[in-house]
C-alpha cells in the first residue's frame, strides 16, 4: 500500500491571482500546504495559502527561495523568469510544467513554431521584422498582430482588418498571423501526468464581448456537432502530447464555418475556460493539475451537469475597495455559484470574480448567467 505523510506535499505557486487561489483551495483538500510568490502582499492566493513570499516573478532570489522551500513548484501565470527556473530544475528541483516548455510557450512566436513543427494546425504566421507597415502589407490584410511576450486577456493582440487600421499596431517585438473568421472559439483542457497519461475535459465554447478580449460567457458543453467535439478533443490531446509537459493545459481553438479546427494558443496552466469544472465536473481543473504534478493518478473529467460561466469584471470608471452590488439577488437564482477573488482593489475590467450557473438545461443556465451578469456589478469606493 502507498502511504503519504501529512502534509502530502508543500507546493510552491508562482503567481498569487485567482488561478493560484483556486489551486490552493484544491491543494488543501488534498492535504497539501502551499507557498505563494507574488509581488502584492495579501494576494488572492496568498490569503488562502497563509504563506506568501512577497516578490517579483522575475526576481531570481525570490524564485530560488520559493523552489527551495517546496517539494514541487508550479505557476498560475506565464510571465516568469524562466532562466532561473531552468537553473533550479537542473539543480534537481521539481518544477512543472517544465521551465523549458514555459519558455517556449511564453514567447508566442516560439510557441507557434513549436506547434507548426509538430504538425498542429494553426493560423499561418510570420515573424515581424524591419518596417512594420511594409511587413504587414507584404503579409496581407486582414491580419492579427501579436506581441511575442507579456500579453494576456487580449492586451497583446491587435486585429487589423485593413491598412486603414495600421495605426493600432503594437510597437513591440511581434508576429502576424492570418485573421481566422471563426464561427466559434472553443477550449479544451487536457491534463498530462508524470507518466504521460492524459485526461481530456469536455469541449467548451467561449464567447467574447466584441472589442474586448476578456471571456464573456462560457458554455459547457460547447454547442457543436458530436464529430467536431471528438475532433477537438483529439487535436487538444495531440497538442499536449507534442508539447510533452506535465500538468494541465488549456488549448484554445478556432472552429471555422467549413468545420475545420485550428489551435489558437496553448496556456501551460489552469485556464479561465475551466472554472466551471469546480462545480460541474467530477475532478476540477485545479485538483487535476495538482494530481498531475504530484505524480498522483489523474481523476475523471466527466461533466456532471451543463454549466454557463461569466467573469465578474470591475465596472468602468470605478476603483478602490470593491463593492459587490446585486449579490443577494444573484444568489437567489437556483444553481448560481459565486466566486469572489479577494482582490483588495477593483479597476475597470479587472477580473474580480466569476459565476458558474448549473442547470440540467444549458439554455436555462445561459439565460440565468445573463441575468446574473445584469444583476451583479463590482463597483469601487473611489468612484468620483
Ligand atoms: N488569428 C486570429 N484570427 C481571428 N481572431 C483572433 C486571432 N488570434 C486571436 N484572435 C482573437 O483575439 C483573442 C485573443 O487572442 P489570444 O488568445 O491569442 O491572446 P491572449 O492575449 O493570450 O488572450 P487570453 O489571455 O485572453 O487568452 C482570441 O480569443 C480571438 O478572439
Ligand atoms: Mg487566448
Amino acid at each position: 500500500m502507498d502511504a503519504y505523510p501529512y502534509p502530502v506535499a508543500r507546493i510552491g505557486i508562482i503567481g498569487g491571482g485567482q488561478l493560484g487561489r483556486m489551486m490552493v483551495k484544491a491543494a488543501k483538500r488534498l492535504g497539501c500546504t502551499c507557498v505563494v510568490l507574488d509581488p502584492t502582499p495579501g494576494s488572492p492566493a496568498g490569503q488562502v495559502a497563509g504563506h506568501q513570499i512577497v516578490g517579483a516573478y522575475h526576481d531570481p532570489a525570490r524564485l530560488r527561495e520559493l523552489a527551495e522551500s517546496c517539494d514541487v513548484t508550479t505557476f498560475d501565470i506565464e510571465d516568469i523568469d524562466t532562466d532561473t527556473l531552468v537553473e533550479l530544475e537542473r539543480e534537481g528541483r521539481s518544477i512543472h510544467p517544465s521551465p523549458r516548455l514555459l519558455a517556449d510557450i511564453q514567447d508566442k512566436l516560439r510557441q507557434k513554431r513549436l506547434l507548426a513543427a509538430a504538425g498542429i494546425p494553426t493560423a499561418g504566421f510570420v515573424e515581424v521584422e524591419g518596417d512594420k507597415r511594409a511587413a504587414f502589407s507584404r503579409f496581407g490584410y486582414p491580419l492579427v498582430q501579436k506581441a511575442r511576450r507579456g500579453g494576456y486577456d487580449g492586451r497583446g493582440v491587435a486585429v487589423l482588418k485593413s491598412e486603414a487600421d495600421f495605426d493600432a499596431y503594437l510597437p513591440v517585438p511581434s508576429l502576424v498571423e492570418r485573421f481566422v473568421p471563426a464561427e466559434k472559439e472553443l477550449a479544451v483542457l487536457v491534463a498530462r501526468g508524470r507518466d504521460g497519461d492524459t485526461r481530456c475535459y469536455p469541449v467548451v465554447e467561449m464567447r467574447f464581448r466584441p472589442g474586448q478580449n476578456v471571456l464573456d460567457l462560457l458554455l459547457a458543453p460547447a454547442q457543436i456537432p458530436p464529430e467536431i467535439a471528438v475532433a477537438a478533443r483529439e487535436l487538444a490531446v495531440r497538442t499536449v502530447h507534442a508539447l510533452g509537459g506535465v500538468g494541465i493545459f488549456g488549448i484554445e481553438l478556432f472552429l471555422t464555418a467549413d468545420g475545420s479546427l485550428l489551435v489558437n494558443e496553448v496556456a501551460p496552466r489552469t485556464h479561465n475556460s475551466g472554472h466551471y469544472t469546480i462545480e460541474a465536473c467530477i475532478t476540477d481543473q485545479f485538483e487535476q493539475h495538482l494530481r498531475a504534478i504530484l505524480g498522483l493518478p489523474l481523476g475523471a473529467t466527466d461533466l456532471l451537469c451543463p454549466a454557463a460561466m461569466i467573469n465578474l469584471l470591475g465596472a468602468p470608471g470605478h476603483g478602490g475597495r470593491p463593492i459587490i452590488r446585486g449579490m443577494a439577488a444573484a444568489l437567489a437564482i437556483p444553481g448560481v455559484c459565486l466566486h469572489i477573488y479577494g482582490k483588495a482593489a477593483t479597476t475597470p475590467f479587472r477580473k474580480m470574480g466569476h459565476v458558474t450557473v448549473l442547470d440540467r438545461d444549458l439554455d436555462a443556465a445561459r439565460e440565468k448567467a445573463e441575468r446574473v451578469l445584469a444583476l451583479l456589478e463590482i463597483t469601487g469606493e473611489d468612484h468620483p
